[in-house]
C-alpha cells in the first residue's frame, strides 16, 4: 500500500525534528489522524481487536435487532481517549447497514441544532453523539422524548406567540460516547438500553494492532519492534498506531526505512517516551506531585494549575493510565504519587517528604 505521510528526502534538519517529535498523546484527533483513521479503522468486528465481551454482546444485539426489523437500541460507550468508541459506532452502523451521523455535546449549542439532524434520520439510522457528558441541560432534556418515543416538541416564538411544534422521527439508535461515565446524569443514563466500558488493552492485543496497521501502511515490521512499541502504548490502540508512525518516521528519515529492534528504540525514545509508555506530561505530573505537593495528596484543580495544564486533559488523557499501572492513586482529598512512581521517577521517598535522587529507574 502506498505511504501515507509524505517524508520528503530533502527536509531540513528543523523539519525532521518537528516531525519527530510530534506530541504521541494528544487527546484530539490530529489531520494526520483523521487521514489515517480512514485507512486504518476497522470496518467490521471481524478487523477490531480484543474487547471480546463487548464485541459478542454488540453481535448479538445487532443480530436480534436485525432479525426483528427494529433499531438496535440506545447505547453507550465508555472509557479513556483512543480504545475505539468511535471505531465501534461505525462498525454498528457497516454492520446494521444503516447510515451514521456524527456530532459530539459541545457542537451541539442550543435544542435548535439538533432538530435538523434528528428529522433527516431514517428508520434505523445511527446518531453518534462524541463527548455525551457535554450535552447542556437544555439539549439533553430535549434529547429524552426523542430517545424514548420518537418524538420531540419544539417551541418557537416567546410569550403570547409560541406555539409548539410536534415531530414524528423515525425509530433511530443513539450512540453516546464518554471518556467521563461519571458526569452522565441518571436520567440519560438510565435511557440507553446497553452500556459497555472500554479498558485499556492487554499487550498482545496491541502488538496485533500494531502489525496489522504495518501491514495497511506496507511497513516493514520485526517482532521485537512491534512488541516494544506495545509495550509502549499506554493500553491504547491509537497512541499505538501513532507511534507506529513515528517510528516509521524515524527509520525513513534516519535509517533508509529499515526498522529494528534499535532504531525504534531510538525513536520512541526522541518522542520522549520511556519503557512505560509515559511521555512528558505523565512525568510532569508525577514531578509535580512528588515535589511540589511532597507525593500528594493533591487537589486536580491545584495540580491543574500549577502544571498549567486544563485539569480535563489531565483527567481524561494522562491519570487513566497512571492509575491503571499503579503510579497513582487517587482518594477523596486528591491525587498521591505511589511507592511505585517514585521508584519509576528514580526518586525515593523518606520521612518526611524529602526526596533524594538516586538516577533513573
Ligand atoms: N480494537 C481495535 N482494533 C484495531 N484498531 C483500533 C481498535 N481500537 C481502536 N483502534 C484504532 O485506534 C484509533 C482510535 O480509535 P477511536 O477513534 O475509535 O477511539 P475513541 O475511543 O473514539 O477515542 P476518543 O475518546 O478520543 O474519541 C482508530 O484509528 C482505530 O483505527
Ligand atoms: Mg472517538
Amino acid at each position: 500500500m502506498k505511504s501515507i505521510d509524505n517524508v520528503q528526502p530533502n527536509r531540513s534538519n528543523d523539519d525532521d525534528e518537528r516531525l519527530l517529535r510530534e506530541p504521541v498523546l494528544t487527546p484530539e484527533e490530529t489531520d494526520e489522524d483523521v487521514v489515517l483513521n480512514l485507512s486504518l479503522r476497522p470496518l467490521q468486528f471481524s478487523d477490531f481487536i480484543g474487547q471480546d465481551a463487548v464485541k459478542e454482546n454488540l453481535r448479538i444485539g445487532i443480530s436480534a435487532a436485525k432479525s426483528r426489523g427494529e433499531p438496535l437500541e440506545h447505547l453507550i460507550f465508555s472509557g479513556p481517549p483512543g480504545l475505539g468508541k468511535t471505531t465501534l459506532a461505525h462498525i454498528i452502523s457497516h454492520e446494521m447497514g444503516t447510515k451514521i451521523t456524527t456530532t459530539s455535546g459541545p457542537a451541539i449549542e442550543r435544542a435548535g441544532d439538533l432538530i435538523g439532524i434528528l428529522t433527516n434520520l431514517e428508520q434505523g439510522d445511527i446518531l453518534f453523539i462524541d463527548e455525551i457528558h457535554r450535552l447542556s441541560k437544555i439539549v439533553e432534556e430535549f434529547l429524552y422524548p426523542a430517545m424514548e418515543d420518537y418524538k420531540i416538541d419544539f417551541v418557537i416564538d416567546k410569550g403570547p406567540y409560541a406555539k409548539t411544534i410536534k415531530f414524528n422521527l423515525k425509530p433511530f439508535t443513539l450512540i453516546g460516547a464518554t471518556t467521563r461515565s461519571g458526569l452522565l446524569t441518571a436520567a440519560l443514563r438510565s435511557r440507553f438500553g446497553m452500556h459497555y466500558h472500554l479498558d485499556f488493552y492487554p499487550w498482545p492485543e496491541l502488538v496485533d494492532v500494531i502489525k496489522k496497521s504495518a501491514q495497511l501502511l506496507g511497513m516493514p515490521l520485526d517482532e521485537q519492534s512491534a512488541a516494544l512499541i506495545a509495550q509502549r502504548a499506554r493500553g491504547t490502540p491509537r497512541v499505538a498506531n501513532r507511534l507506529l508512525r513515528r517510528v516509521r518516521d524515524y527509520s525513513e528519515v534516519k535509517a533508509q526505512g529499515e526498522v529494528n529492534e534499535q532504531i525504534t528504540i531510538a525513536a520512541l525514545t526522541l518522542q520522549g517516551v520511556d519503557e512505560l509508555g509515559l511521555d512528558e506530561i505523565d512525568r510532569r505530573v508525577l514531578r509535580v506531585i512528588i515535589d511540589t505537593y511532597h507525593g500528594g495528596p493533591v487537589g486536580i484543580e491545584s495540580l491543574a494549575a500549577t502544571l498549567n495544564e486544563e485539569s480535563d486533559t489531565i483527567v481524561d488523557v494522562v491519570e487513566p493510565y497512571l492509575l491503571k499501572i499503579g503510579l497513582l492513586k487517587r482518594g477523596p482529598r486528591g491525587r498521591e504519587a505511589t511507592e511505585l512512581a517514585y521508584k519509576h521517577l528514580g526518586q525515593c521517598r523518606t520521612g518526611d517528604g524529602q526526596k533524594e535522587m538516586f538516577g533513573r529507574a
